[in-house]
């Protein structure tokens, strides 16, 4: 119903095209009925030499609507890191291509099937240290972290098992929580003062990728 109102409310407007091509796409009857829409051989061409962003989804490359694929390109600058972060709706395949990349993935922790008597989950942590042509996964809704720890550049490509991804940052969305309380008490009773919150607030990088200082002055970047 909503959808009719809407469909014929874009036809009243005079247009179908007050739709996006990846909404176009959405509805299309089958999929060969997609192919009418991207008439043109160059919409199946996504140029990372001239992404605003480099990744490929539903989006920026609407040929993907309903391959459940999506992949980016990631040149990663020395002694810059990617903030923790997970992909909601996809896992992560990470290869890279040149230079180092230290990766670490935090797994569901399986406090709702298999809690230990404490009631504590059980902490694992993988770290890999991945050279040219070497290569990690990220599970769906894993936790994730990048870190070019070396002086010198880096490139990864990522692949996606879904066409929208998605990406939250775990530290600075959780920061942000509404009430403070909810976040101050999250931490445990007294642990953090309304003050310090404020202060990681301020702090805390909210940028997907982010430098580091100890990387930095090692490497004479500072
Ligand atoms: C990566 O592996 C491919 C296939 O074996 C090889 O052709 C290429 O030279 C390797 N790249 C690097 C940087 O070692």
């Amino acid at each position: 119903m909503l959808l009719n109102t809407i469909l014929n409310t874009a036809w009243l407007a005079g247009s179908a095209a007050a739709l996006s091509i990846p909404a176009q796409l959405q509805l299309a009857d089958t999929a060969v009925d997609r192919y009418d829409i991207l008439s043109k051989d160059s919409d199946f061409v996504f140029d990372f030499n001239t992404a605003t962003l480099p990744m490929a989804n539903r989006k920026s490359f609407p040929a993907l609507v309903g391959t459940n694929i999506a992949l980016a390109v990631n040149p990663i600058d020395p002694c810059s890191m990617a903030s923790l972060h997970i992909h909601p709706r996809s896992a992560e395949i990470f290869v890279v291509l040149a230079g180092t990349i230290d990766t670490e993935m935090i797994p569901e922790g399986g406090v709702l099937t298999a809690p230990s008597d404490d009631g504590t989950v059980t902490p694992r942590v993988i770290h890999t240290t991945l050279h040219a042509n070497q290569t990690t996964i990220f599970p769906q809704g894993s936790f994730h972290a990048q870190f070019n720890n070396q002086c010198t550049p880096a490139l990864a490509v990522a692949a996606f098992s879904s066409d929208d991804p998605g990406a939250a940052l775990v530290l600075p969305q959780a920061l942000d929580q509404s009430p403070d309380e909810w976040v101050l008490n999250s931490f445990g009773e007294g642990a953090v003062t309304k003050e310090e919150l404020e202060r990681f607030r301020a702090k805390v990088p909210r940028g997907a990728f982010f430098d580091v200082r100890e990387c930095r002055e090692r490497c004479g970047l500072a």
